[in-house]
C-alpha cells in the first residue's frame, strides 16, 4: 500500500526510522514528509535513503507532479509521528502552510496521529480540544506513551513504540477501523509469465514474459486487500509471500487452472503471455538430429483463447456479481492503424470487461522494471494511461479495477 508517513519537529523523530523500516519491511511504499522543524532533528537525506523515495517538505518542489493534491489523494494511508502540540493544532485547525499539512487536507484515506509531546502540552485544554476535532472527524489519534520526557520530567508524553504505531496503521488498513481496503473480501485471480509448449522432452516453444508484471499485479491486489490466486506460468521472478500460486507449464494446463479459479474470482485478470500455437506434436524421446534424415518440420495447432473462453463461460452468478475480466495486449503499430486502433478492435473481440494495453517492440516490456499502458474499458469510459514502474502501473490497475467493482456492486 502507499503510506505517507508524515515526521513533526520533535525528538522522538529518531524513533520513527524504526517505525518506516517496519513499513518498507511488510511491502509498503512509503513516502516521507517531514516539517521543516523536524529536519533539525533528523535530516531529509536518512528519510530518502530508508524509504527508496525523494522526499520534500516544500510545495514548491516538484510542483509539475502537484504534490500537494496528489500525495494525499493516492495514499492508503496517512501516519503522523511524532505528532507535535504544533501539528495537531494545524491539523484540527485545517491550516495548510506546507507540504504535510497540505497532504493532511488532501488525505482520502485514513489518518494516524502519534502524538509526542511534554506532559502539560498534552494535557492543556487546547490540545485535548484539538484531539478532539481530529478523533471526531474520524482521524486515529493514539495515546501517547507514558515514562521519561526529554528532560527530568516524566508523565504521558512519549512516543508510542514504533511496534505499536506499526500495528495500528495494519489495523486501519484493514478495516477494523471504519474504513476498508478496497479490495477486501475479494478473490482476484491473476496469470502470470510465459507459457512453455513441448516439443520433446528437453524443448519447447516459449516466449519472453519475465512474469514482473504479473507478480506485481499480484503484489498490488493482495496490498489492497483480496485474496490472490497466481497461475504462474514460466517467470524470471519469484513469486510474492502471501498469495496462493498455482504452477502451470503449457496453455492447456493454464485453461484448466484459469477456468477453474474463474468460477470462484471477482476479478480474473490474463496478464499471462499464452502461446497462441503448440507443436501438433510431442515427441517422448529427445529429436535427434541425424545426417540421413531430412529437416524435421515442425506443425503448430492452434491454443485455445483462454480469455474469450473465461468471458463465454462467465456464468450468471458471477456476471450477476459483477465478476470483472482483465486482458493484456501486447501491441505494435504499423500501416494498417495505430495501437489504439487495433486494441480496440482485441477489446471488441474478447468481450473482457478491461483490456490492458502495451506498446512493445523487441526492447519493450518483456523483462524490462518499468512501464507504460493505456487501459481500455468496455463500459465505455474514456482511455487511462498510467506508466511507472511495473509496481506503479500495477497499483494503477488494481485502483481501477476497485473503482470499477465497487461501482458494481453499489
Ligand atoms: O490475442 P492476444 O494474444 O494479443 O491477447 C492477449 C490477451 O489474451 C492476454 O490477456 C492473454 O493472457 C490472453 N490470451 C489468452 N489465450 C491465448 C492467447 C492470449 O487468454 N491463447
Amino acid at each position: 500500500m502507499r503510506i505517507v508517513l508524515g515526521v513533526g519537529g520533535g525528538i522522538a523523530a529518531y524513533k520513527v526510522a524504526s517505525l518506516l523500516r517496519l513499513f518498507t519491511e511488510a511491502g509498503h511504499d512509503v513516502t516521507v514528509v517531514p516539517t521543516e522543524a523536524s529536519t533539525r532533528f533528523i535530516g531529509t537525506a536518512t528519510w530518502e535513503a530508508l524509504s527508496g523515495n525523494p522526499v520534500s517538505n516544500s510545495v514548491f518542489d516538484d510542483v509539475h507532479l502537484v504534490n500537494h493534491v496528489r500525495l494525499g489523494h493516492e495514499a492508503d494511508l496517512v501516519v503522523v509521528a511524532p505528532a507535535t502540540a504544533d501539528l495537531l493544532a494545524k491539523a484540527a485547525t485545517g491550516q495548510a502552510g506546507d507540504l504535510l499539512t497540505n497532504t493532511l487536507l488532501m488525505a482520502h484515506g485514513p489518518v494516524l496521529f502519534a502524538p509526542a509531546m511534554h506532559t502539560e502540552m498534552w494535557q492543556h485544554a487546547a490540545t485535548r480540544a484539538n484531539v478532539e476535532t481530529l478523533r471526531s472527524r474520524g482521524a486515529a489519534v493514539l495515546e501517547p506513551a507514558s515514562g521519561r520526557l526529554t528532560g527530568a520530567d516524566s508523565g504521558p508524553g512519549r512516543l508510542p513504540e514504533p511496534q505499536v504505531i506499526f500495528d495500528a496503521a495494519m489495523a486501519l488498513l484493514q478495516g477494523q477501523g471504519d474504513y476498508q481496503l478496497p479490495l477486501a473480501g475479494r478473490t482476484v485471480t491473476i496469470s502470470a509469465g510465459g507459457t512453455r509448449e513441448p516439443l520433446d522432452p528437453v524443448r519447447f516453444l516459449g516466449n519472453r514474459s519475465s512474469g514482473k508484471q504479473g507478480v506485481a499485479l499480484a503484489v498490488a491486489a493482495r496490498n489492497a486487500g483480496a485474496s490472490v490466486r497466481l497461475l504462474a506460468a514460466h517467470m524470471d521472478v519469484p513469486p510474492p509471500a502471501g498469495v496462493e500460486v498455482v504452477r502451470v507449464e503449457t496453455a492447456l494446463e493454464l485453461r484448466e487452472a484459469a477456468l477453474h479459479a474463474a468460477a470462484v474470482s471477482d476479478v480474473v485478470i490474463m496478464s499471462a503471455a499464452v502461446a497462441d500455437f503448440r507443436p501438433a506434436e510431442v515427441s517422448d524421446t529427445k529429436i535427434k538430429k541425424r545426417d540421413d534424415t531430412a529437416d524435421p518440420v515442425i506443425t503448430l495447432v492452434r491454443n485455445p483463447d483462454i480469455l474469450q473462453e473465461l468471458v463465454e463461460q462467465r456464468t450468471a452468478g458471477a456476471a450477476a456479481a459483477g465478476q470483472l475480466i482483465v486482458g493484456f495486449a501486447a501491441e505494435t503499430g504499423d500501416s494498417q492503424g495505430d495501437v489504439l486502433a487495433y486494441a480496440e478492435a482485441k477489446l471488441q473481440r474478447k468481450g473482457c470487461d478491461l483490456l490492458v494495453v502495451n506498446h512493445v517492440g523487441t526492447d519493450k516490456v518483456f523483462g524490462q522494471d518499468s512501464n507504460s499502458v493505456v487501459i481500455l474499458s468496455r463500459s465505455g469510459s474514456e482511455p487511462q494511461e498510467a506508466s511507472g514502474t511495473k509496481t506503479e502501473v500495477s497499483e494503477a490497475i488494481i485502483r481501477r479495477i476497485s473503482f470499477e467493482l465497487n461501482r458494481v456492486s453499489l
